[in-house]
């Protein structure tokens, strides 16, 4: 698709957007069903709050603001917006129904595939959301093990047992709160000391923009193993994305337990839970994780499809050829203007982010600059480039000029020690303001 992303030579109008959110306000509480998707996460005053459609790695306003989206619907888009193939697919199952009242044929179909892409999957299960397969890993593994407490390291969803170590856990109780821990990443010494016969199961993002030192995952699995504790690798981000198979294949360590959605069916809502059969076998009698939707079979055809595109088509080493030139060329950029030690692009190529160190001042008002100007140009930016297979030279291209034209306006106002005045809307807001229970054993109560 060639790029015909000019349309906002101005900042967008976004008149609809915010008659939409009025409207929203006096209806919906919360306006936003995913917290990244908000006006918190996009300047409120300049960003578009309403997406009406996608074509491939470009999405358009409900004002008709047209612009390239990087976020790709935080995560889920890991082919493109109305993929052809994957959408295909859905048509197809439409035609046959959504949902049954007896089990599909294409829920087989998909853990068959599943079993031949996933290393650990020696048995597959499938649900919808990434929390519902977090916490039947919890929920299975605190069952194997007989064991209640959690190490957790990453974001897992909006469950109790996850969302009870951070600082929205109102409604949760403190017997919940005092089960989970989190540990920090790359720091295996503080996991083993803090492992103890109480441990059930030890769940990270197999990495989240940086990488592991000194073979952190196999020095993981080895001491998850000595301690009879399970390793959940959570990989929303990962599967599908830095490897067909994940962290698991990408860097060839295999996890008890493995967790899956967003990338695997391109914005259909499905959710897989892989891993070893002595483990998920007590799914068939003792423990309890079931749901209406299960089983819906525009996803599996959706999943199956999109699985399947991605593994024809080496969808990975394009999602990394790609990243790496956005990547370097941000960092080159940066540099050029001087501003190499106050930001930088981050992460695996698949995914990178771009940060911010505090000597350039309050971290969400110096987003929000950069958001705000780059929104004017066109690009749908919150600070992230989840890279899909529709990313084209060009918008790489559009992207990078606009980063020239955005690099010496952000360190104007990171000069000026007053970035706020630059801020035509609000400054951005942080999700979570803490997490709790910071590397602390199990055994002890909680500070
Ligand atoms: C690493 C990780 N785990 C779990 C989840 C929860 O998934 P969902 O929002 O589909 O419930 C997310 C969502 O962003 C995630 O990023």
């Amino acid at each position: 698709m060639p790029n015909t992303v000019s349309s906002n030579p101005n900042y967008p109008n976004i008149t609809i957007s915010d008659i939409l959110y009025d409207r929203a306000l006096q209806v919906q509480k919360p306006v936003t069903q995913t917290l990244a998707k908000g006006p918190g996460q996009f300047t409120n005053g300049v960003a578009p709050k309403y997406l009406q459609k996608g074509k491939g790695s470009h999405v358009w306003d409900v004002d008709g603001n047209e612009y390239i989206d990087f976020n790709s619907a935080i995560g889920p888009i890991s082919l493109g917006y109305a993929y052809k193939a994957v959408d295909d697919a859905i048509k197809k199952q439409l035609e046959d129904g959504i949902t049954f009242s007896l089990m599909h044929p294409l829920e087989v179909e998909l853990s068959e595939l599943i079993q031949e892409v996933i290393p650990n999957a020696e048995a597959v299960k499938i649900s919808k959301t990434g929390a519902d397969v977090c916490s039947a890993a919890i929920r299975v593994a605190r069952a194997f093990t007989k064991r209640e407490k959690i190490f957790c390291c990453g974001y897992h969803g909006w469950h109790d047992w996850y969302i009870g170590i951070t600082s929205r856990n109102s409604g949760i109780p403190e017997s919940i709160q005092n089960m989970t821990y989190t540990f920090e990443y790359n720091n295996i010494e503080a996991i083993r000391e803090a492992l103890d016969e109480t441990v059930a199961a030890v769940i990270l993002e197999p990495f989240i923009f940086e990488a592991p030192q000194n073979n952190f995952l196999q020095e993981l699995v080895e001491a998850c193993r000595e301690n009879g504790t399970l390793l959940i690798f959570d990989e929303m981000w990962t599967g599908f994305r830095i490897a067909l198979g994940g962290a698991q294949e990408y860097f060839n360590v295999k996890s008890d337990l493995a967790v899956y959605s967003k990338a695997c069916a391109n914005g259909m809502p499905i959710a897989l839970l892989t891993g070893r059969a002595d483990v998920m076998e007590l799914f068939n009698n003792e423990v309890f994780s079931y749901t209406t939707f299960g089983g819906e079979a525009l996803s599996l055809a959706a999943c199956i499809a999109t699985i399947q595109e991605i593994r024809d088509k080496n969808v990975p080493e394009y999602l990394d050829k790609k990243g790496q030139i956005l990547k370097d060329g941000y960092n080159h950029i940066a540099e050029e203007f001087g501003l190499e030690n106050l930001t930088k692009c981050v992460g695996y190529n698949c995914r990178t982010m771009v940060i911010f160190a505090p000597e350039a001042g309050n971290g969400l008002e110096v987003k929000a600059l950069m958001q705000q100007e780059m929104i004017k140009r066109g690009v749908l930016w919150a600070g992230f480039h989840n890279m899909c297979f529709s990313h084209t030279d060009e918008d790489i291209e559009h992207t990078l000029s606009a980063y020239r034209e955005v690099m010496p306006i952000v360190k104007a106002a990171i000069e000026s020690q007053d970035v706020k005045s630059y801020l035509q809307g609000q400054a951005l807001e942080a999700v979570f303001r803490k997490t709790s229970n910071y590397n602390i054993k199990p055994a002890l109560v909680k500070a």
